[in-house]
This record gives C-alpha cells, sequence and structure tokens, in this order.
C-alpha cells in the first residue's frame, strides 16, 4: 500500500443499482488494497439539483452507505465520510470560485446538457454553475493523486485540473491535480434500452432488489425488438440483454455460446434472460447478505460515517490552514 489518495464521492439521490457497482463500486473496491481511499456521500452535490425536495436525502445517504459495505467496501480500510460532515469543503470551494471564471464552467459539457435533461428542474443556480468546482475543492481537500469515475466525470476532473492550476500559479503549491481512474463499465445500458442507466427512472436493478424481483425485472428488459420468434437471428451488439451478461456473468463460455445461437437464431429469449438472472443474482447474493447485516446493527452506518467524517475533518484542517497560510488570510 503507498500514502497517495484516492478520493470519490456519489450523490445520495436514490437507490443504488447495477450501474453503480460496475461503474463505480467494482472500481474502488480493490483500490483499497493499493491506496489510502476516502469514499464520501455527495449531499450538498446532491442538493444542486435536489434543493426543491431535500426530505430524502439523508435516508438515501445512509442506505448508499449500507450498499457500498454490501459491494465489498471496508469502513475499517477506507474512510467514509458526508461532504455536509466536513464543512471545509466549503471554504475551499469559495476560495477555488475567487480564481476561476465563469466561462470555465459555463464550458463544461454536463452543464447545458443537466438542464436540457432535467427540464422540470431549475437548474439556472449558482450551485448548479459550481458543481464541477465543489467536486475539485472535494479532492483536492485529501490532495488526492486518483479519482475513480465513469467516464460522464472526466470534463469535470478536466475543470479541477485547470482550477488547481491556476489556484497554484497564484499562490503556491499547495493543491495537487488530481487524475481520473476510469471504470471499464462507465456506461450501463438501462433495462427499458435507455443509454444509460440512472437513479431518476424506473430502469434499473436495484442492490436492494431481492432474487424474485431481480427475475421478473430481467424478464421485462429490453432486447433485440425484431426478433419476435426464437428462430430469428438476433442482434448482440448494443442488446442490453448481452451487455449485462458481460457485465455480471462470470461464465464466459456460456455468455459465448448464448451469443453464437442468438445471432444463429437458435435460443430463446427466456434462455438467455434465465440465465442473465441466475448470474446477477450469484453476483447479488453476498451484496445482499453484508448490507442486510450492516443495516441490522443499530446506529452502526451512523457510526460509520461520524467516525468516518471526524477522520476527514483532521486531514481537511491541515489541508485548509495550509491553503489560508497560502491565501495570506491568516491573522
Ligand atoms: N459528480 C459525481 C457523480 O455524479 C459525484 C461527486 C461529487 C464526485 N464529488 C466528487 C466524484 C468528487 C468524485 C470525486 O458521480
Amino acid at each position: 500500500m503507498t500514502n497517495q489518495r484516492v478520493v470519490s464521492g456519489m450523490r445520495p439521490t436514490g437507490k443504488l443499482h447495477l450501474g453503480h457497482l460496475a461503474g463505480a463500486l467494482w472500481n474502488w473496491v480493490p483500490l483499497q488494497d493499493q491506496y489510502d481511499c476516502f469514499y464520501f456521500v455527495a449531499d450538498w452535490h446532491a442538493l444542486t439539483s435536489e434543493y426543491a425536495d431535500t426530505s430524502r436525502i439523508t435516508g438515501h445517504a445512509l442506505e448508499n452507505v449500507a450498499d457500498w459495505i454490501g459491494a465489498g467496501l471496508d469502513p475499517e480500510r477506507s474512510t467514509f465520510f458526508v461532504q455536509s460532515m466536513v464543512p471545509e469543503h466549503a471554504e475551499l470551494f469559495l476560495l477555488l470560485q475567487m480564481v476561476t471564471p465563469v466561462a470555465w464552467l459555463e464550458r463544461v459539457p454536463t452543464y447545458k446538457e443537466q438542464q436540457d435533461a432535467l427540464k422540470d428542474k431549475d437548474l439556472s443556480t449558482i450551485g448548479f454553475l459550481g458543481y464541477p468546482l465543489l467536486q475539485t475543492a472535494d479532492v483536492t481537500m485529501y490532495g488526492a493523486h486518483f479519482v475513480p469515475v465513469g467516464d460522464d466525470q472526466v470534463a469535470h476532473l478536466e475543470l479541477a485540473r485547470e482550477a488547481v492550476r491556476r489556484f497554484n500559479n497564484l499562490f503556491g503549491d499547495v493543491l495537487v491535480e488530481p487524475q481520473p481512474l476510469l471504470s471499464k463499465f462507465s456506461r450501463l445500458p438501462g433495462i427499458e434500452g435507455d443509454k444509460k442507466m440512472s437513479k431518476s427512472v424506473g430502469n434499473t436493478i436495484h442492490l436492494s432488489d431481492d432474487a424474485t424481483t431481480v427475475q421478473h425485472k430481467v424478464r421485462q428488459m429490453y432486447t433485440d425488438p425484431k426478433r419476435v420468434r426464437a428462430d430469428i437471428p438476433g442482434t448482440v451488439e448494443g442488446n442490453p440483454v448481452f451487455t449485462y451478461h458481460d457485465a455480471f456473468n462470470p461464465d464466459c463460455g456460456e455468455v459465448e455460446d448464448l451469443k453464437t445461437r442468438y445471432r444463429a437464431g437458435k435460443v430463446g429469449d427466456v434462455e438467455v434472460k434465465t440465465k442473465l438472472a441466475a448470474a446477477i443474482n450469484a453476483v447479488l447474493d453476498p451484496v445482499r447478505e453484508r448490507r442486510a447485516a450492516a443495516l441490522a446493527r443499530p446506529g452502526y452506518l451512523k457510526d460509520v460515517i461520524v467516525e468516518g467524517s471526524r477522520r476527514a475533518r483532521g486531514i481537511a484542517n491541515e489541508t485548509m490552514e495550509r491553503v489560508r497560510a497560502a491565501v495570506r488570510l491568516k491573522y
């Protein structure tokens, strides 16, 4: 293990699903063996789009942490914390705002994309514009060298590096430029065949779904619509059922055999989907078990985030001491 730091966060906007497992958590878990890892609940980031109804954020936060433990993250080896419990993030964000041109933030592609995608929300706020810069504060606070993310976050880290360079040019070498660590499966499609699985629509298999629910959802999954009978050759590429087989079925021989027969019109959807549901349930069984054990211990998850946030805050205070000195605001 090196003493290099890894930092990543998730917005507590809903239940976690298979997209989070393949796109984030499977990336986060093995990093625990190599780095000093900090994983956090980005509740202020959730507020940037959910400010009109904040009632479910803390509930989602604790459930998400249970899912992390389910997926194999270990609060004894990694530091789990909550962004708003380390208010120094807001101070560093404010100082970064002083040196970051508005145009840099307006240029980040997700800014306009999200405004178009979430038309029912007013995302013309300063908070939403500042999203990637708050993220910059999140990672530079801990001197993160690496930030495991999906490819949708690469532009945010580019902005982060630009902002850090400008800050360091003005105030000296105080902040570390973060690099993304891309996950292998960054964009799992939704089960209805949408481009990306998303927490906001009923288009997902949750880590908390029981085996029967998984079977039911897999049976409903979108597949090749041209294939109205089992003897019609089907398309594997871009077919979500096979994308999920690739991601979750460890039996590559079985997956190859299904693909060959699917292309040849020699397998029914029922067989392909039954095998997929079995594979997903085999992946989720240990996740469910660890998740349930964490939830069953009264007060445990709360203790984990309180203790982790206390630890994170110690480091945040050291960073802010250096930053305040660099900015020459130490009295
Ligand atoms: N923007 C990230 C996402 O939507 C969440 C996030 C907030 C984050 N702060 C971060 C990720 C810092 C990595 C590092 O997935």
